[in-house]
């Protein structure tokens, strides 16, 4: 924010949309000052910036800003802006996204009901803006997006983003002609999947060092926090968003298949099918994102550690769709080894926490005794069809 109280943004000419109505105003900086800036409008909304107009701006002008306000339109017009690469298009967005996330997260900020309340509208608008971009994307590719955009040091906004791409990519393979409706539902729910973790201080959160008994009862609540965020502060101007879904996706997606997860213990398809699809997610990213205390596994690593859980943590059916998915495997060097029964991907670790199992051990199929009653409501494609349409 500058001294005035306004904010801006700046924006790539070449993300700017051309030949169309622009959504939202340019302005330039017209103060020489570092500290005193002047926003000037340049051009405005509704009208149409041509190619040579906005090469007249970029010879003239050394950057153009939106404000704050249109952030959301700015958003929303990028879809139109053609030769763009998906990266760049993905920073944008998540860019975006993080300043959402960050209204909610930075304690230094203020909470309230309206700032609730806009900011899962913004989280709403970046997460179709992301759906338009990945539609087509296995999580393979989604992989690999992921790791080409900028990461940010904290951690959450990063792993939030994340699980919300591998949650549109997974429900995508289980579901091929899902509704963008659907889509930008399971991106949403992950989105905010740990939206609880605002009641929890950021220094428990970040910390490296194994958590105390008490600290992990604490970061264990992020769940039942989340949820109580919602019911108390209804949001008002995001009407069309499915709340009592995403209420559902952070109450339980801490919750195991065979019911020994947290807080309810419910287990199967009693745990929403949007909550199962988050947990296969959360627990992808927690071993295979960089952070900046534990290795990162190899998607093969990742694979086999996962498939582990299949039936105990992780809905066996829904994981079965997610490793199908998976299409560049490489062979790396854990795939022998496992994760403890308890392992939560919640609870930071300065290394992953090894085991080697026990020679009886036998690795959990992924037969489901009822397919349609794993996968919930959502009835799942042949796993065998490519792609419908
Ligand atoms: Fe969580
Ligand atoms: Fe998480």
């Amino acid at each position: 924010m500058n001294r005035h109280g306004h904010n801006y943004f700046s924006v790539p000419f070449h993300l700017i949309m051309v030949d169309r109505a622009i959504p939202y105003d340019l302005f330039v900086n017209s103060s020489s000052s570092d500290v005193r800036e002047h926003f000037v409008r340049i051009f405005p909304r509704t009208e149409v910036l041509g190619e040579e107009d906005l090469a007249v701006f970029k010879k003239k002008y050394h950057q153009l800003y939106v404000h704050e306000s249109q952030r959301m339109d700015y958003m929303r017009s990028l879809i139109h802006v053609g030769q763009v690469p998906a990266h760049e298009k993905g920073d944008i967005i998540k860019g975006i996204a993080i300043s959402y996330l960050d209204n909610l997260f930075n304690t230094e900020k203020e909470f309230s009901t309206d700032v609730l309340s806009n900011s899962i509208e913004g989280c709403k608008v970046a997460v179709e803006s992301m759906v338009d971009v990945i539609k087509d994307y296995d999580i393979s590719q989604i992989q690999n997006l992921i790791a080409t955009l900028s990461f940010h040091d904290f951690y959450t906004y990063d792993h939030s983003i994340n699980v919300s791409m591998y949650c549109i990519g997974l429900l995508k393979s289980v579901k091929p002609n899902a509704s963008k409706d659907e889509l930008v539902l399971a991106g949403l729910g992950g989105l905010l999947h740990d939206l609880g973790k605002i009641k929890i201080t950021t220094d428990l959160i970040n910390k490296p060092e194994k958590l105390t008994d008490n600290e992990y009862e604490l970061i264990k609540k992020h769940p039942e926090f989340g949820k109580q965020l919602l019911e108390e502060n209804p949001c008002e101007v995001c009407k069309d968003v499915d709340f009592t879904v995403i209420s559902r996706v952070i109450h339980e997606h801490h919750e195991n298949y065979n019911g020994t997860g947290y807080p309810s213990k419910i287990e199967g398809s009693n745990i929403h099918f949007l909550a199962r699809l988050t947990a296969i997610a959360d627990f992808f990213d927690a071993i295979t994102t960089k952070r900046s205390y534990h290795e990162v596994l190899t998607t093969e690593d990742a694979i086999n550690l996962m498939s582990k859980s299949a039936g105990k943590k992780l809905d066996p059916v829904l994981f079965e769709y997610f490793t199908k998915n998976v299409k560049q495997l490489v062979m790396g060097g854990k795939i022998y080894q496992e994760l403890p029964e308890n392992f939560d991907p919640c609870q930071p670790q300065n290394v992953l926490p090894f085991q080697t199992p026990k020679p009886s051990y036998k690795v959990e199929g992924f037969g489901a005794k009822d397919k349609s009653e794993a996968v919930g409501k959502v009835k799942p494609a042949e796993p065998k069809k490519k792609k419908v349409g």
